[in-house]
């Protein structure tokens, strides 16, 4: 089979087109040939070194995708050869094939195509997590997203949208606006130099934001912060554009709290894996949730499309076709 192979870290010229032997699934695993494969920032991550560390190269990339189950292996019986499944951070998907533990499938509905299911697992579970377990959103509320054209902040956006929220996203360039207001965010700020904050607080009626939603590295981080309002939360979720470094906690404004979710916790059990899955493909199948497909390349391209990532010229979600 063809995959994708980082062969020590960097830039999109560590990445390689290469052949290698079909996997074959062990007890409990199931082989499946992959139709779409997701790109998510975390892999610009892992190809820089700052995820991953402990798996030697040269290693396949991607952790993201649906396909077809070939073959199942022993004592696997709640998935069968021919059914179409779509998996989240399972380690090797840049690849015509992968093997991937059984428990971490889900069964996609007739209803959802195969880049759709592909661009909503990991953007869309983790913006479910963030809209609907570590700050429920209430009606009313506004919320700061930041890169809220990207395929993450586009469905945050609309899940908070549905939740009765107000959005005030922030974008790099005025080229992003349109998108960002297509997914229903209300306010749009352009920025890429952490002076956001005085425009959100007035957007926000002079008390500022009640949740700010910040993967965008360290030179967002005060303006995130400053933008809150007395008792605010503060969503962090960037480890590969870097962190803050050391907080002192008693320099925290305004009651506010503070925190790092990873989507991992929200699914941490095969069962709240389906059952989050299964909500994400409801909202899709009665038109609340609707995927934007920023940039489709053949598999041999993922270089450029981790480039083109990285340029921050993308919207929505970009994907991988084999
Ligand atoms: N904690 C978790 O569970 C979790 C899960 C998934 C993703 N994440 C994080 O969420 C963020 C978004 O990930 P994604 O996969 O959904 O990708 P994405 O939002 O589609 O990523 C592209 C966006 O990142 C922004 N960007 C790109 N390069 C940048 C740079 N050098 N500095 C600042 N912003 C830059 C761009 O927005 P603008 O140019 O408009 O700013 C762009 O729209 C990443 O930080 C990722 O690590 C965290």
């Amino acid at each position: 089979m063809k995959a994708i192979v980082m062969t020590r870290t960097g830039g999109p010229e560590v990445i390689e087109f290469v052949e290698r032997s079909d996997p074959m699934p062990g007890p409990g695993e199931a082989l499946v040939k992959i139709a779409v494969a997701g790109v998510n920032f975390m892999d610009i991550g892992v190809r820089r070194g700052t995820a991953w560390r402990e798996t030697p190269d040269p290693k396949i990339l991607g952790v993201e995708g649906v396909g077809r189950v070939l073959a199942v292996g022993q004592g696997v019986d709640d998935i069968q050869r021919g059914q179409r499944v779509a998996w989240v951070y399972s380690p090797g998907s840049y690849a015509e094939k992968a093997v991937i533990p059984a428990a971490a499938l889900v069964t996609v509905p007739d209803e959802i195509d195969d880049r759709t299911a592909a661009a909503v697992m990991m953007q869309g579970l983790t913006a479910s997590h963030f809209a609907t377990d570590f700050y429920p959103v209430q009606s009313g509320d506004i919320a700061l997203v930041h890169a809220a054209a990207g395929g993450l902040g586009l469905l945050l956006t609309q899940i908070i949208k549905l939740r009765g929220g107000h959005v005030i996203g922030r974008v790099s360039s005025r080229s992003k606006i349109a998108v960002a207001k297509e997914a229903g965010a209300d306010d749009i700020i352009i920025d890429t130099e952490g002076r956001f904050a005085d425009e959100a607080i007035r957007l926000s009626g002079g008390e500022g934001v009640h949740v700010v939603y910040d993967g965008s590295g360290p030179k967002t981080f005060q303006g995130s912060l400053d933008a809150l309002r007395i008792s605010g939360t503060f969503c962090w979720y960037g480890p590969v554009l870097g962190g803050p470094g050391p907080i002192d906690i008693m320099t925290l404004p305004k009651s506010i709290k503070i925190g790092y979710p990873t989507f991992y916790d929200h699914i941490h059990t095969p069962e709240l894996f389906r059952a989050r899955s299964a909500r994400l493909f409801d909202w899709l199948i009665e038109g609340n949730l609707k995927i934007r497909i920023g940039g489709e390349y053949p598999l041999a391209d993922a270089a450029k499309a981790h480039a083109d990532m990285e340029r921050r010229v993308t919207t929505g979600k970009l994907l991988l076709i084999p």
